[in-house]
């Protein structure tokens, strides 16, 4: 699976993309614009095999993180045509170990209390429930996770080297 940062081109394909996957959850077009640019995050995205080849592919999955000691999932989304290939745990794991690269010291994300599959990606990651929001979403509440060092296989990986 090839990952690419994305680019301040993307911006408006990001947008489609997002309103697609989360519908009314899904961020702007002026968010996009300003995260495609905004320092101290990566969002990476995978493409299609474009058709014919000198387009754009179609943006098949997008995710991003937040750098810092504690860094941030801040996205994560895989079109459902081509779910339960393994693209999403990729996406992550990419994610995640860019987080430690960039010195994090612990990474956590916001999942909506009803997405059990989002919820599942996160936990095979090591990810584990440290608290609830109430009502963060129009319709659902907030599971904050957490996921520690010592239980990222990233990591393991990282101190190897
Ligand atoms: C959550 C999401 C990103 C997962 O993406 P994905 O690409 O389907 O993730 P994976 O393929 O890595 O894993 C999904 C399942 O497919 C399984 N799978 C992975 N590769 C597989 C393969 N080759 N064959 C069969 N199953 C496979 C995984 O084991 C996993 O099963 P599980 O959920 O029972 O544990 C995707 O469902 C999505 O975009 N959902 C909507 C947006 C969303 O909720 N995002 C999170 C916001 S916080």
């Amino acid at each position: 699976m090839r990952f690419r940062p994305v680019r301040p081109g993307d911006a408006a394909r990001l947008a489609r993309f997002d309103a697609r996957v989360f519908g009314p959850d899904a961020w702007p077009l002026a968010v996009w614009q300003q995260a495609v640019e905004a320092p101290g995050q990566l969002y990476l995205l995978v493409e299609s095999e474009p058709e014919p080849p000198q387009t754009a592919g179609e943006v098949i999955a997008l995710g991003g993180v937040g750098f810092g000691p504690e860094a941030e999932i801040l996205t994560i989304a895989v079109a459902e045509q081509a779910r339960e290939r393994g693209i999403g745990g990729e996406l992550l794991s990419e994610l995640i170990a860019a987080a430690w690269a960039e010195g994090a010291e612990a990474i956590f994300l916001e999942v909506r209390a009803k997405g059990e599959e989002a919820q599942r990606l996160y936990q095979r990651a090591g990810f584990t429930v440290v608290g609830r929001r109430k009502n963060y979403y129009s319709d659902d509440d907030a599971l904050i996770m957490k996921l520690e060092p010592s239980a990222s296989a990233e990591r393991k990986q990282t101190n190897e080297r």
